[in-house]
């Protein structure tokens, strides 16, 4: 095979200086290079499905192949891979195709987890810390902020009114529709300069999903932490109650 092809057929690889196998405190520095097959293109002819390992400090030569997913049965296409992260601090690589990310414990060379997600996924991005993912969907208008120790989306604002229908056991909300939440936000007119707001009604949110009807002090306790330099206290603890109501009659 060319050298030319077979990159072509890869995706991203990615060089990881100064990593340490996180198992053994004894283990030798090394400077690996992660590929993930196949590439953008799902040709299985140059290099199958995995994670293909080179050393850089050794020519480059291939170490190993760390497995992910099975081939298809049945002639089915493999799905493209499209991008490939890592942390050192964790430990963990992450490989995303067109539908799914999988996480890989390289200490251990196993599957973490393996997560799809809705509009799928396209080239990902890991924090600093490799404890959030950001995952543009495929071809799509949004991205999924994932958890990436757990692999779960994390909620966002623009997510509350889906995960209430969700959580009735109904379809996804029309867009116009609110959590009760955000509808009690709005009808006590909590925020002034909006600043912590988020964070509040995210933590509100939080607390109704497993607590119908939170007691002034269980909402005090639950949002303990959560700062508000405007004062905004009071029409938050009226909204998080008039909220509760609500959502204890199973309404909007
Ligand atoms: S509304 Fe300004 S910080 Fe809370």
């Amino acid at each position: 095979m060319e050298r030319r092809e077979f990159l072509a057929a890869t995706t991203a690889a990615l060089a990881m200086p100064a990593w340490k196998a996180v198992a053994s405190a004894a283990a030798v520095e090394r400077h690996l290079i992660y590929a993930a097959t196949p590439g953008i293109r799902n040709y299985m002819s140059y290099g199958g499905i995995g994670v293909l390992v080179f050393d850089a400090s050794d020519g480059h030569k291939m170490v190993k192949r760390i497995p992910t997913w099975p081939e298809p049965a049945n002639g089915q296409e493999a799905e493209n891979v499209k991008g490939v992260a890592a942390n050192a601090k964790t430990g963990r690589l992450y490989v995303s195709t067109t539908k799914r990310i999988g996480c890989i414990d390289l200490s251990t060379e196993k599957m973490v987890w393996d997560q799809t997600y809705e509009g799928g996924c396209d080239r990902i991005a890991l924090s600093p810390d490799g404890r959030t993912i950001y995952a543009p969907s495929f071809e799509g208008p949004h991205w999924t902020v994932i958890d990436a120790i757990s692999g779960k989306a994390i909620t966002t604002l623009e997510g509350m009114p889906a995960l209430y229908a969700k959580s009735r056991g109904t379809a996804a909300a029309a867009p116009a529709s609110l959590h009760p939440l955000q509808q009690a936000w709005i009808d006590v007119q909590v925020p002034h300069c909006g600043y912590c707001q988020n964070g509040m009604m995210i933590q509100a949110a939080d607390l109704l999903a497993t607590t119908k009807r939170p007691t002034e002090a269980q909402i005090r306790t639950a949002m303990n932490g959560h700062l508000c330099r405007c004062g905004t206290y009071p029409r938050i603890l009226t909204a998080i109650q008039k909220a509760a109501a609500v959502m204890a009659k199973g309404g909007k």
